[in-house]
């Protein structure tokens, strides 16, 4: 069947997915052209159960409309099965250690996705679980957004290098993650933060050794129109991320030199795209006009783009 062409990168079978650090140029790039090929087949009633049988856990400790809903319909359409899974409900709420969760739900599902705040979680469950586990969001890192956000970018641009993106905003984990794969697939990003909300300087440095490597320009800043000047793409996320609620009155006097609207745009290339990995809150990161006009907005393609991205994963590692 068309879903089933290309042959799987023997190193992906059975490997995490948490920060996409350890993954290579040519593993990420697989996952992306995968993801075109099961969208593809999936616009074309051509899908196949490559998954039939198998059973993804899915912990939930904060909300989620996007990944919570592509992962479990992505699983569906594969042939296999998703269970939620939230911490009102399992022993984890009530102080089972991460470390039996991990191994006792290795025994019944095939591969366990966690969204919680602290990437030591994560870390602690992949260590312990016996299964691949994905990060669906930490305050760290947002992996597999950012392999979404590239498939949106190359389904539209066509190609990777060359390309100068912009994230402007919250030094935050869809941002970490973003320099990440720009860094591994060669791609230049500029980031523009206020003072004091830049990016973790650990995770920069980590971020730019692989830019030597491939070529990438890694630039970190506090002016917006710099990081937005030439740009291809323009990306912002929230000013105050699940878990800093009671940050964001503060944050909003503070980040309003950093909105996408109308002047601020005039510095990229004409024919920029506008990505948001949503929830957005208009008026705030960004003004209506930008995130709403067909014309250079992508971000429900970027949204659907989770469902065909998280499949190419999903087929990969288990
Ligand atoms: N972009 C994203 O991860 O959205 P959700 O929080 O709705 O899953
Ligand atoms: N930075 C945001 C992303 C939500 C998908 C958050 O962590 O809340």
């Amino acid at each position: 069947m068309e879903s089933n062409v290309r042959t799987i990168p023997s190193t992906l079978k059975g490997k995490d997915l948490l920060t996409l650090l350890d993954y290579s140029t040519e593993e990420i790039k697989y996952l992306l052209e995968r993801a075109v090929e099961l969208k593809h087949a999936q616009k074309h009633g051509k899908m196949a159960p490559l998954l039939a049988g198998k059973s993804l856990g899915m912990i939930f400790e904060n909300a989620s409309t996007r990944t919570r809903v592509s992962f479990e319909v992505g699983m569906t359409q594969l042939g296999g099965h998703a269970l939620f899974l939230s911490p009102r409900d399992l022993q984890i709420g009530r102080g089972e250690p991460i470390c039996d969760t991990a191994q006792v739900l290795s025994r019944y599902v095939d591969a366990i996705m966690i969204r919680t705040n602290s990437h030591k979680t994560v870390e602690e469950l992949a260590k312990y679980a016996t299964v691949p586990v994905i990060n669906a969001l930490t305050d760290d890192y947002h992996p597999c957004q950012a392999l979404a956000d590239m498939l949106t970018v190359y389904e539209t641009k066509g190609l990777y290098k060359g390309l100068k993106v912009s994230f402007i905003g919250d030094g935050n984990n869809v941002a970490h993650s973003l320099v990440i794969i720009c860094a591994k697939l060669g791609i230049d990003i500029a980031v523009a933060t206020p003072p004091g909300y830049e990016l973790n300087q650990s995770i920069l440095q980590k971020a730019k050794e692989v830019a030597k490597r491939t070529g990438a320009v890694i630039e970190q800043t506090n002016d917006p129109v710099y990081a937005v000047t030439g740009a291809d793409v323009i990306y912002t996320d929230v000013w105050a991320s699940m878990g800093y609620e009671a940050e964001q009155e503060n944050r909003l006097q503070i980040f309003q030199p950093y909105q996408v609207n109308k002047s601020l745009v005039k510095h990229a290339k004409r024919d920029f795209m506008f990505l948001h990995c949503l929830p957005a809150h208009r008026g705030e990161e960004v003004t209506a006009d930008i995130i709403d006009d067909p014309k250079h907005s992508y971000i429900y393609d970027e949204a659907e783009n989770r469902l065909h991205a998280q499949k190419a994963i999903l087929t990969a590692l288990l």
